[in-house]
């Protein structure tokens, strides 16, 4: 697989932001322009990662499989990832995870047929305090509810911009900004 130009050309920007000797300090933000740009992180793109950065292989991964946002295999392309560790669960988040499932016809694992989304049930995401919370993609969505979770739903299938409770700076967006 050939890694496209627009990705290398995202790699150099990212390489200037680091000194010459710090630039493996990139390994994170350049892992999430590869999932946006492939979709997923490829094997030939992990390789590729490290090579430009100046890492091993098995430092990559080591950040791939960490991190629940990273994307390790193929998956829709939205994909939506339900804590269902203790605190949410106590705020509903189990049952929210069912009617996810309910509302896309698919079970946890697996990928809608139109290659929309994706679900997955991870441990905690890190806003215990605001659950029960999800990612979509990149970007966290707090105290839900079944309907505060169709509009999201709805509204990436009509194609709508959604404005995330917390989108990631990682990306380059700031809480409140309109997100694709
Ligand atoms: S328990 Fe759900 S975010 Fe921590």
């Amino acid at each position: 697989m050939q890694i496209p130009d627009t990705l290398k050309k995202k790699a150099a920007e990212i390489g200037f932001r680091y000194p010459e000797d710090k630039r493996q300090s990139g390994l994170i933000p350049l892992l999430f322009e590869v999932q946006r740009e492939l979709g997923w992180i490829t094997p030939e793109a992990e390789a590729w990662v490290a090579e430009t950065l100046g890492v091993t292989e098995v430092k990559v991964r080591e950040v791939i499989t960490f991190y629940s946002m990273m994307r390790a295999e193929p998956s829709g392309k939205y994909l939506i990832q339900v804590c269902q560790n203790i605190a949410c669960c106590l705020t509903g988040g189990e049952e929210l995870q069912h009617h996810i499932e309910k509302k896309l016809g698919i079970h946890p694992g697996e990928t809608t047929k139109d290659g929309m989304f994706t679900l997955k049930c991870v441990e905690c995401l890190g806003g215990c305090s605001w659950g029960p919370m999800m990612l979509v993609n990149e970007d966290q969505y707090f105290q839900l509810s079944k309907e505060k979770v169709d509009k999201v739903i709805d509204g990436l299938r009509a194609g709508e911009p959604l404005v995330a409770d917390n989108p990631t700076p990682l990306l380059g967006n700031v809480a409140g900004e309109t997100v694709a």
